[in-house]
């Protein structure tokens, strides 16, 4: 298992021919789920004493499995957060796992750490952050998310003794993603849903004046939204930044999808008082086409992070020498090089390059807009802020919204899934690839 066999040798040639076959499909196709009945059925037992030998297994993979798992980079997926990784992104992802890189510390993957911090250098100068700002890839937002708001816990009991033994508290806001309530949930925190569907500074302002003395001096953290996953809607930064300087909270903002507009000259005002906060995200996988599972972690104040986050045993402090360990920054200890694929990409295209192809999605979903505005049945629920446009087809019951997005995607069109504004059952596009076309729009709207 471990020797490059002639075989192994064969089927590395296929793996890769597999691979440019599916970068080069323009568009992929779109593919659907099957049940787990239907994949007993198709594929069988996969895992046998002897072995499916590689050809096999990856035929099965091929013609089995792939088909039912939807192409995220599919031009028409317009539906949650979609992703839309670079070609070369993709390819380095590769290189990655044969570099087999531990990227805990610095003593183990140096040099891929060494390339991650100036891709994390990149989003916080984009961000306004400090220079001494760093962090960390974790998997996704919610990752990210849950260890920001344990960092900011940590340095809040280690202001005073007795919110040691203390329930922290946090706020947030009705329009903020489900994962910074599973964050207060995990860590047993109460959370504050504060404001509207766009928080602001009055908001918070107003919840913390509401607070009783004792919940005041509980109260740990601000978790605002930089781009809500349903609206698109980026909450007052500077606004709340104020509020958090004012009170000595930590101030966090969930970039996480939104995030990437730091990138695009047409929305950068929109984040404007970013460069207050003591903890950012942004997911690479969402917005800035790098492949799953990708989220940037930053930090102002770096220290108050490793405090919070460092392991000790014996066999672990050989790395505590004065050296950067990504290790330190987040819930996590062995990790994978997540930030190389978009480090690269960063690399060969260059910050330009990311900065247009994100203009080009926001672009796009203006286009959108404009075109659901002119559709006879459909009408826009919000004004669309970045690049997420949320509608509604008159008359429509959310029966039909359903049968409609199931249709879609059997026939290989698209997806585009309802969601929910105000109780109500509306539809919602985020486009995020710069490969979908107004075409592609056009096709979707037609057939509402
Ligand atoms: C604003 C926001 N925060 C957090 C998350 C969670 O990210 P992940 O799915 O990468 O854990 C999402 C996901 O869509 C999001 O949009």
């Amino acid at each position: 298992m471990h020797r490059v066999t002639p075989e192994i040798e064969s089927l590395s040639k296929e793996i890769l021919t597999y691979t440019m076959d599916r970068l080069k499909m323009d568009p992929p196709t779109l593919d659907h789920p099957l049940s787990q009945t239907a994949l007993e059925e198709a594929a069988g037992q996969t895992i046998t004493e002897s072995g499916l030998g590689g050809e096999s297994a990856l035929r099965l993979f091929i013609d089995k499995l792939a088909p039912a798992c939807i192409s995220e980079d599919h031009p028409r997926y317009l539906a949650f957060v979609p992703t839309a990784p670079t070609d070369v992104s993709t390819l380095f992802d590769l290189i990655v796992g044969a570099s087999n890189i531990c990227a805990s510390s610095w003593l183990e993957g140096a040099g891929a750490i060494y390339a991650e911090n100036q891709a994390l250098r990149w989003i916080s100068d984009i961000a306004g952050f400090p220079p001494e700002a760093g962090g960390v890839f974790v998997s996704g937002g919610t990752a990210g998310n849950l260890s920001a708001l344990v960092a900011a816990r940590h340095d809040w009991r280690q202001k005073r003794p007795d919110h040691a033994a203390q329930r922290g508290l946090i706020i947030s806001s009705r329009g903020a993603h489900a994962s910074v309530q599973q964050a207060a949930h995990v860590m047993d925190a109460d959370l504050i849903q504060s404001g509207g569907h766009r928080l602001t500074g009055a908001d918070v302002a107003a919840t913390i004046a509401a607070l009783s003395e004792t919940d005041r001096s509980r109260l740990f953290a601000v978790a605002c939204t930089a781009g809500t996953t349903n609206l698109g809607i980026v909450d007052d930064l500077e606004g709340i930044g104020a509020i958090c300087q004012q009170n000595s909270v930590w101030y966090h903002v969930d970039g996480a999808y939104g995030g990437a507009a730091l990138a695009a000259p047409s929305t950068r005002r929109l984040f404007n008082g970013i460069e207050t906060a003591d903890s950012f995200i942004v997911d690479p996988h969402k917005w800035l086409f790098a492949p799953f599972d990708c989220c940037a972690l930053i930090y102002a104040d770096p220290a108050k992070a490793r405090r919070a986050h460092r392991q000790h045993g014996d066999y672990l402090e050989v790395f505590y020498d004065g050296t950067w360990n990504p290790s330190d920054y987040a819930h996590h200890l062995s990790r994978r090089a997540r930030g190389l694929p978009f480090w690269f990409s960063l690399a060969v295209h260059g910050t330009k390059a990311y900065a247009d192809a994100v203009e080009v999605t926001l672009d796009r979903a203006r286009e959108a807009a404009t075109m659901i505005d002119a559709h006879p049945h459909l009408e826009l629920v919000t004004d669309q802020q970045l690049s997420i446009c949320v509608f509604r087809r008159l008359g429509w019951s959310p029966e039909d919204y359903k049968s409609w997005s199931d249709q879609l995607l059997e026939n290989g069109i698209g997806l585009v899934t309802p969601t929910k504004h105000e109780g109500e059952t509306v539809l919602r596009f985020c486009v995020v690839n710069p490969r979908t076309s107004s075409d592609d729009i056009q096709q979707i709207l037609e057939s509402l």
